[in-house]
């Protein structure tokens, strides 16, 4: 079955809105393995404008599922994510301006076989977050990634005969990632409403859901809220 990483980013951005110690991302993690998670997924950017560096040392601790940090090619974040050891790391570009990950990584201007090395040295699973490209995703495979996890903010964005387009898209760049023996994973943008053709694409690992589930959960609670998409994804 594929798997559930939740987002819990959104959380720590309710917190830096009143710079204080609630909602603490901490019982977000509780409450979404309670409501069957399999992983929770963390941004800790340069900026710090969400989950900052005690919150990443907390989960760790307290995370028993899995942990997946995502992160940026930063030296000072790749050394703290060397020291944290999280279960897996997703490599994402980041621009200070941005109000979320925009694209997908570039892996053609940045080589970053050392950094993924030096990940996989700490025993952590190393995914690149990529714009379903065939060039980006064969360099995946030749930098030693893991697994890549495919940027689907276009397709959520999209509707009608465009929606259908960017979904063909996805599932060829899919075919493309298992079939060079790498992890599938995607996200960005999907909601209860568009996750499923994602989650049916051959070979789907896991789906890494943020936004829409805490939205949901402000008017259900994050463990019904993370029960629901569990449950979309088993019909999937
Ligand atoms: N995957 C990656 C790599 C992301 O950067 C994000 C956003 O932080 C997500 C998944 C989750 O996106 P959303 O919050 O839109 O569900």
């Amino acid at each position: 079955m594929v798997e559930l990483g939740v987002n819990i980013d959104h959380v720590a951005t309710l917190r830096q809105a009143r710079r204080t110690y609630e909602p603490d991302p901490v019982w977000a993690a509780v409450e979404a393995e309670l409501g069957g998670a399999d992983g929770i997924t963390i941004h800790l950017r340069e900026d710090r404008r969400h989950i900052n560096d005690r919150d990443v040392e907390m989960l760790r601790k307290t995370v028993q599922c899995k942990l997946n940090l995502e992160m940026s090619l930063a030296p000072a974040i790749v050394d703290i994510a060397v020291k944290t050891r999280p279960d897996q790391a997703t490599l994402v570009p980041e621009l200070r301006q941005e109000i979320t990950t925009e694209g997908g990584l570039d892996l053609v201007a940045n080589d970053c076989r050392d950094v993924v090395k030096r990940l996989q040295a700490q025993g952590v699973l190393v995914s690149a977050f990529l714009d379903p490209i065939p060039r980006q995703i064969e360099l995946a495979k030749q930098y030693g990634f893991d697994a890549v996890e495919l940027h689907t903010g276009a397709y959520s964005n999209a509707k009608g005969a465009e929606a259908a387009k960017l979904l063909n898209e996805l599932v060829e760049a899919g075919e493309l990632v298992v079939s060079l023996g790498l992890r599938l994973h995607a996200g960005h943008g999907l909601n209860y409403h568009n996750v499923h053709p994602i989650a049916k694409m051959t070979g789907m690992h896991e789906l890494n859901i943020g936004h829409a589930i805490v939205c949901r959960a402000l008017f259900v609670g994050l463990r019904q809220a993370v029960r629901e998409m569990k449950d979309l994804l088993k019909q999937g």
